[in-house]
C-alpha cells in the first residue's frame, strides 16, 4: 500500500508510520517541518520503506507545487492519506491575535484541505482519507478554556470529512475522521501540564494505523470519537 502520514515527525504520527512500516509491502511517506526528525524516522524502518517530504502546512500555498511533485514522483496512486499534523495553542480567546488564530486554522484546516486537493488525483476507488481531529471539536463534547481556535479548526476538519465523503462518493474514495481524546504526547503535556493521558502515542498510532487499513470497509463520512476521557 502507498501511504502518506502528514505530521509524522513525533507523537502519534511517528507511531502511525512506524506501525504501518512493519508490513514490508507498505511504502510510507511522512511529512513535517523537522528535517532531522524526518531523516531519523526514515532510518528506523526495518524494511527501508519510510521516506519523507519536508513541508510546512501553515504555508502550503507557497510549497504546493514542490510538495505535489515530490509525492507524484514517488507514488502513481495513494491508498491511504492520514492527515495527522496539528498545532495546538492554548490561549484565552480574548488574548488571541488574528495572526495566531490564522496559524492554527492554516495548519489544522487549510493545510490538510489543500493536501487533499493536491493529492486526490492519485486516489482511486477504495482509497482512504483519515482526518485526525479532536474531541475538543466534537459537537456536544466538554469544552475547555483556551482551546477555542484549536477546537474550531478541528470541528472544521471534521465537517470537511462529511462534505468530502459525499463529493468523492462517485469516485469510491472513503473519507473518515477520528476525533481523539487525550493521548500522552508532547502536545498533550504542553497543553495539560500535570495531567496523565490514559493512552500513549504508540497505542494510538497502532489504532489509527489499523483503522486506516480496515475502517474503510465499514465507515464512510463518519466522525468517530476515540476517547476514554476528554480533559
Ligand atoms: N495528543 C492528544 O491528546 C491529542 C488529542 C486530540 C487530537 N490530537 C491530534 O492528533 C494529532 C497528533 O497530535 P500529537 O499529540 O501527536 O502532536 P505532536 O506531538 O505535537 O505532533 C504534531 C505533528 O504535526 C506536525 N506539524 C505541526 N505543525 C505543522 C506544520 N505547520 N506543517 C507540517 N507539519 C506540522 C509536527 O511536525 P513538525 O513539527 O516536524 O512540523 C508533528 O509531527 C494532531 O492533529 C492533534 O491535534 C491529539
Amino acid at each position: 500500500m502507498n501511504i502518506i502520514v502528514n505530521g509524522g515527525t513525533r507523537g502519534i504520527g511517528r507511531e502511525i508510520a512506524l506501525y504501518l512500516a512493519q508490513d514490508r509491502d507498505n511504502q510510507i511517506v511522512v511529512t513535517g517541518r523537522d528535517t532531522e526528525a524526518l531523516g531519523k524516522l526514515a532510518s528506523e524502518s526495518l524494511y527501508d520503506n519510510i521516506s519523507s517530504i519536508e513541508v510546512d502546512l501553515s504555508v502550503i500555498d507557497s510549497q504546493a507545487a514542490s510538495f505535489r511533485d515530490q509525492v507524484y514522483n514517488r507514488f502513481s496512486l495513494i491508498d491511504i492519506l492520514i492527515n495527522n499534523a496539528g498545532l495546538l495553542t492554548t490561549r484565552e480567546f480574548m488574548k488571541f491575535t488574528n495572526q495566531e488564530a490564522r496559524l492554527i486554522m492554516e495548519t489544522n484546516f487549510f493545510g490538510p484541505a489543500t493536501v487533499i486537493r493536491l493529492l486526490k488525483p492519485l486516489m482511486i476507488s477504495g482509497s482512504h482519507i483519515v482526518n485526525i481531529a479532536s474531541m475538543g471539536g466534537f459537537q456536544g463534547s466538554s469544552k475547555y478554556r483556551g482551546l477555542s481556535y484549536y477546537s474550531c479548526s478541528k470541528a472544521a476538519l471534521a465537517c470537511l470529512t462529511e462534505c468530502l465523503s459525499e463529493e468523492f462518493r462517485q469516485d469510491g474514495i472513503i473519507v473518515n475522521c477520528l476525533a481523539l481524546g487525550s493521548v500522552q504526547t508532547e502536545m498533550f503535556a504542553e497543553a495539560f501540564p500535570g495531567f496523565r493521558a490514559p493512552v500513549n502515542a504508540e497505542e494510538m498510532g497502532v489504532f489509527i494505523g489499523d483503522f486506516a487499513l480496515r475502517g474503510r470497509q465499514f465507515f464512510n463520512g463518519k466522525i468517530i470519537p476515540v476517547a476514554l476521557n476528554n480533559p
